[in-house]
């Protein structure tokens, strides 16, 4: 195993270099005897049920490649049985792969020796799973930090990080309780503390919250996603509802019979489906829960700065054909909403500066982030006669979006594209954008 100061070199040049995170090449994992036989040239392009009936093997995954960057969550979406557990099994060699390749950050771990896998895996990989995996006879605390435990973290170091992570998914003070007094939702949520309290980059979820009822499902979703917002992990996230892929996203594989059917965003998947298989799945996603600000949002029309006066703000908004300018900080930075109306009312009292007259600005008026889904803009642009401002991660002034853009686009994209090889031709010439 190298050092870790190798292995921050490594991570930088395969950032430099321009190489995903987590690299998957062409993965074959073969159940039965013999399972190399499968990949022998007189046996190419025969499927699945002729492996089975001819030899007894099962064929769980054909040939799967992807990647994933830094810092995504990455969803493997499929029915059960279609390999997904068998995928991220293989991923770090919790099973064998028949073939193939992978590459994490940097280091092969397909040619890992025993001793090498397992320091990786400690040291990058942290896993949840659907059952909890949590020890009876341990409290919550000792439950959660016992990952830290095994790296060999003193006590009083690894009760402090696990008291930190408990209480960000939520279970302060339920540090002495045993799982037998935990609902499902909170044995889970310990499972998530257990994994979150190594601090490993990397996090594979095997349907983690398949077990939970829906109300509990939808609230660790709302938590993941605030979780990831702040921790930016790299997230192998497996699920059989496509809901919660779509949710949970940045991109989507689609397995099917141990292969990938489609690799995409939410929106590529849903709007631009790639075979019929997957455009039967998705075909009855509503929309709204797909599409984002980023699809309609236009160059911000109308902008000042704080130094500026009223009468500038007045000459601004007249020249943008609309009713209101944002008001930023010298790099860009959002700091509120400026009406026509307003500043009229702040040239007639005189006003020379808007940075000395904050009442005059809608401070309160939120911007959202390009990722932010029709479900919650629709609501925000039914409420307001003004556009919503869209903001990057640093609060950067990026967009802005019309109510109308939001129903020209659900009108334009209500009738699915089943015109496959057009829309994989699309979603390639998207991604290379
Ligand atoms: N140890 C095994 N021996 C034989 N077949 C297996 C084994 N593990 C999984 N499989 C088969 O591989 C396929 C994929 O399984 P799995 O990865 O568990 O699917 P998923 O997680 O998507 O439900 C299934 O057909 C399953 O029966
Ligand atoms: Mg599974």
């Amino acid at each position: 195993m190298v050092s870790d100061e190798t292995a921050t070199i490594d991570a930088s040049v395969s950032e430099r270099d321009g190489q995903p995170f987590i690299s998957v090449s062409s993965i074959w994992k073969v159940f039965g005897r013999n399972p190399e036989r499968v990949l022998e040239p007189q046996y190419a392009g025969k499927d699945k049920s002729f492996f089975q009936s001819e030899f007894g093997n099962v064929v769980g995954l054909q040939d799967v490649s992807f990647t994933v960057n830094r810092g995504e969550t990455f969803v493997i979406m499929g029915l059960s049985g279609s390999g997904k557990s068998t995928m991220v099994r293989c991923l770090i060699r919790l099973i064998e792969p028949t073939a193939g390749d992978i590459v994490i950050d940097g280091e092969h771990i397909t040619g890992m020796s025993d001793k090498e896998l397992m320091e990786f895996r400690r040291e990058k990989i942290a896993m949840v799973f659907q059952h909890y995996g949590l020890q009876p006879h341990r409290n919550v605390l000792d439950n959660a930090s016992w990952g830290l435990e095994v790296q060999g973290v003193s006590k009083p170091e690894r009760y402090a990080r696990t008291k930190e992570v408990l209480a960000l998914v939520g279970l302060a003070g339920w540090e002495d309780a045993y799982p037998r007094q935990l609902s499902g939702g909170m044995q889970q949520r310990v499972g998530l503390a257990r994994a979150l309290a190594v601090d490993t980059d990397i996090l594979l979820m095997d349907e983690p919250f398949s077990g939970l009822d829906p109300l509990i499902r939808r609230q660790m979703q709302d938590e993941l996603l605030r979780l990831q917002t702040d921790l930016h992990k790299t997230i192998v996230f497996i699920t059989h509802d496509l809901n919660e892929a779509l949710k949970l996203g940045d991109r989507i594989a689609i397995m099917h019979d141990g292969q990938v059917a489609q690799i995409g965003s939410p929106e590529d998947i849903v709007l631009r489906p790639e075979d019929e298989y997957v455009g039967d799945f998705t075909q009855d996603v509503r929309l709204e829960s797909v599409l984002t600000a980023s699809k309609v949002m236009v160059t911000p029309k109308a902008t000042v700065m704080g130094h500026q006066g009223p009468r500038a703000a007045l000459h601004t908004i007249g020249n943008s054909d609309g009713d209101a300018a944002w008001v930023v900080d010298m790099r860009e930075h959002y700091i509120g909403m400026l009406s026509i109306t307003d500043a009229e009312r702040a040239l007639r009292a005189g006003i020379k500066r808007i940075d000395e007259a904050w009442e005059y600005v809608d401070r309160e008026y939120q911007a959202v982030s390009p990722a932010t889904t029709f479900d919650e803009l629709i609501p925000m642009a039914m409420g307001s006669n003004f556009p919503i401002p869209c903001c990057d991660d640093n609060n950067v002034l990026v967009g802005e979006v019309h109510r109308s853009a939001l129903a020209e686009a659900i009108a334009e994209t209500s009738t699915p594209n089943t015109d496959y090889e057009a829309n994989a031709a699309e979603n390639a010439a998207l991604a290379e954008e």
